[in-house]
């Protein structure tokens, strides 16, 4: 198995190649993959031709699969989402803003992963951003200021039932369940130590982090406002651009990500599985 890392001068990310996901892996390889996951937080192995069934295999060896509100799995798989949108669709992109999957909940996914189906000629990248990296350039006193402090994280803005995505329900080929359970809060710590690596990450995003513990909502705006300016700093970045065959799993606790539209005109569609925090 070799594993390339700074691709594009990128300073995160890396493609794994040199193993088949379409056949069971050992103990070994699977520990490999995980430590090279953690380290490098966004993955990917080109060219794998792989089924429903061997991607769900592959998925599990990192977990159990993950709880996902608000999307329907597709009809031949349980647990694997479609995220697609047609040549015909003048919708947003599909998490087309920064976010984390699923922080609302008590336990976020752990990874996220997604396999390459129909991938446009044009447009379509998937932008990671480091929440670990950024977490450790923090200027001490603004990271000493925040360390006791909470988001409040919630569903609503994008899938309550006067969310983003209910306005546009009709036109989309995603199967979205919009809900009034979407207005539900969790709280989590700003500064969130990765269960892993033992490193701190800083745990906002834009779409699902709505406030602040104990901050009033100017205060929590604007000190999230100036969190993200700093975390969506070119070096924290890697742009994904994708091949079809390709399957990339993205550790959740230590990135956010979001979809890039500018495919109007074509096809894209990929298989998500999360894996439980
Ligand atoms: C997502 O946010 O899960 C979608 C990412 C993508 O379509 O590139």
């Amino acid at each position: 198995m070799k594993v390339t890392k700074n691709i594009d001068s990128y300073n995160f990310g890396a493609k794994i190649e040199g193993i088949d996901l379409s056949k069971e892996l050992s103990e070994e390889q699977i520990n490999e993959i995980r430590q090279a996951w953690i380290e490098n937080q966004v993955v990917f192995f080109p060219n794998q031709k792989i089924t429903n069934e061997e991607f769900a295999r592959f998925a599990r060896y990192f977990g159990d699969y993950g709880e996902d509100p608000y999307l329907k799995a597709m009809p031949e798989h349980n647990h694997i989402v479609e995220v697609k949108r047609s040549a015909k669709e003048k919708t947003s992109p599909f998490g087309g803003t920064w976010h984390s999957d699923w922080s609302f909940l008590k336990n976020p996914p752990a990874m996220t992963l997604l396999y390459s189906k129909i991938i446009p000629p044009v447009g379509g990248d998937t932008l990671f951003a480091s929440t670990k990296d950024a977490c450790i350039d923090l200027e001490p006193s603004l990271k000493d200021s925040i360390k006791d402090l909470s988001g409040v994280h919630s569903a609503m803005l994008p899938y309550a039932d006067d969310g983003f995505y209910a306005t546009e329900l009709e036109d989309r080929s995603m199967n979205i369940v919009t809900s009034k359970k979407a207005k539900a809060m969790q709280n989590h710590p700003i500064i969130k130590e990765h269960n892993e690596s033992k490193l701190d990450t800083l745990f906002v995003n834009p779409v699902y982090t709505v406030g602040i513990d104990s901050k009033s909502d100017d205060e929590a705006a604007s000190l999230l406002a100036s969190l993200y300016e700093h975390i969506l700093q070119d070096k924290y970045i890697y742009r994904h651009k994708w091949t079809e065959d390709t399957l990339l799993m993205w550790d959740n606790r230590s990135v956010m990500h979001m979809a890039e539209g500018g495919y109007d005109g074509h096809d894209r569609l990929l298989h998500r599985i999360t894996i439980a925090g």
